[in-house]
């Protein structure tokens, strides 16, 4: 027996998962233009040869003015009820950064002091992140060989809903930045993030990988590593500051696939990684401590592409948020002599795997060292997630 109301919210699931709010497989969408297009993201570079503090100051400034000191704020609220915590955010978490390691730590004081935002928020919006994001992320190869990695990011999840919009995933499209890092003025990575945030959920190491993270929600999920954290624990590692490691300092597929599955994280995730030569990409599912059933691409197989969203691969994805399904359908409807930049930006253009959480599509080529990425909108009728 279900109560009237669980009968309606059900209904209304039911009604989400038709037409108008999924459709048709979308072609043709690339170059990016219309609707489902908010616009081009702009370019920075950081300097690696700068100190830490220094690194973001061309970013922050040329943001600060803009929507990033608000919804930072904004993003505080939302987790820390107006007032009540206040004191906990301006004056206890400030000493957490300490506790953060190098660079990162220096870099977060650095954001602070050039945005003028107080520290304790900066801190929170470098870790809430990573447990908030639902996505979906793919890497496939082409007859060629050739690897293309490709994301959705999703963010804002329950923060507000106003003018049939999530009001977090409005407040950071603004935010949205490609960068250039450079170290001897040459590129050693490049990534798609938001003003303020150092770690990397998305990137690629021209010539040797690329790179994405999902959330994965499980019971031992994010707040309990971060809360021990808080408390003095701290044999883990925080995700983001892991990938963005990575991205710096390994130099192969292979070696960035063993930090991923093997070092000790404060919450789960998804890593979606693809290397440089036919074969090379793999779904890492993580729990704080391991890798489980790695998922490998596997041409022999027949398994050209790999595809993440929010749930393990070994299991039915939730009934109420499958992106899953009408991403692969998608996928296989292509076919893998038909894909490329172009059809898989289409795929990630075909509601429900283009929602109202959208906030950015990015496209990886590792072989010529391409990343761009796109604001995304989903015009009405669009699933909220
Ligand atoms: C509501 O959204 C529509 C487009 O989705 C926009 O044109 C309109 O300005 C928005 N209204 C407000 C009050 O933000
Ligand atoms: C860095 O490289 C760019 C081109 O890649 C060049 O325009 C610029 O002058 C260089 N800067 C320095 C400081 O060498
Ligand atoms: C990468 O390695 C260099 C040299 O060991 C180190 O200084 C730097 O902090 C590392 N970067 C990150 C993000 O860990
Ligand atoms: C792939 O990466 C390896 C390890 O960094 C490198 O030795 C090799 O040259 C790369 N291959 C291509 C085709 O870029
Ligand atoms: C897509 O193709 C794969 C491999 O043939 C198959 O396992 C999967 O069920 C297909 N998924 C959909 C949604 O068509
Ligand atoms: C895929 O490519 C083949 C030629 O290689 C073409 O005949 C076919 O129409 C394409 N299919 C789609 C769905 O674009």
């Amino acid at each position: 027996y279900l109560p009237p109301l669980a009968w309606l919210l059900f209904c209304i699931i039911i009604r989400l998962q038709h037409p108008p709010y999924t459709e048709d497989c979308r072609t043709g969408m690339y170059p990016p233009e219309g609707p489902t297009f908010k616009g081009e993201v702009p370019w920075y570079t950081v300097d690696l040869d700068l100190p830490p503090s220094k690194r973001w100051t061309d970013v922050i400034t040329d943001k600060k003015n803009n929507a990033m000191i608000q919804a930072i704020k904004d993003l505080a609220d939302a987790f820390v009820p107006s007032g009540k915590l206040t004191d906990l955010v301006d004056r206890d978490l400030p000493l957490m950064v300490d506790t953060l390691p190098y660079p990162f730590n220096e870099e977060i004081k650095g954001v602070a002091a050039t945005s003028g935002v107080p520290l304790g928020e900066v801190i929170l919006f470098n870790i809430f992140y990573e447990v908030f994001t639902v996505c979906t992320s793919l890497v496939a190869e082409d007859p060629a060989g050739n690897l293309i990695h490709a994301r959705n990011l999703d963010f804002g999840l329950f923060m507000g809903w106003k003018n049939k919009s999530w009001v977090m995933t409005e407040k950071l499209k603004p935010l949205v930045v490609n960068v250039d890092f450079r170290r001897n003025n040459r590129t050693v990575f490049k990534s798609t993030n938001f003003a303020g945030y150092v770690g990397m959920l998305t990137g690629l190491r021209p010539q040797m990988f690329t790179l994405t993270m999902n959330e994965r929600f499980t019971l031992d999920g994010g707040y309990i590593g971060i809360l021990e954290w808080i408390l003095g624990k701290r044999n883990g590692i925080w995700m983001s500051f892991l990938t963005r490691s990575i991205l710096e300092n390994a130099t192969s597929y292979a070696e960035a696939k063993k930090q991923l599955s093997d070092t000790k994280l404060l919450a789960p995730a998804y890593f979606i990684l693809g290397g440089n030569q036919t074969g090379e990409a793999c779904i890492i599912t993580r729990s704080r401590t391991q890798s489980i059933h790695p998922l490998e691409l596997d041409i022999q197989q027949g398994r050209w592409y790999v595809l993440e969203t929010n749930y393990d691969h070994w299991k039915p994805p939730l009934f109420l948020d499958d992106r899953r399904t009408p991403a692969m359908k998608c996928m296989n409807q292509t076919t893998q002599s038909n894909i490329s930049v172009k059809t898989v930006y289409d795929v990630l253009s075909t509601k429900p795997v283009l929602n109202k959480l959208t906030t950015y599509t990015t496209l990886m080529e590792v072989a010529s060292g391409k990343l761009e990425s796109f604001i995304r909108d989903c015009p009405n009728p669009c699933m909220p997630w």
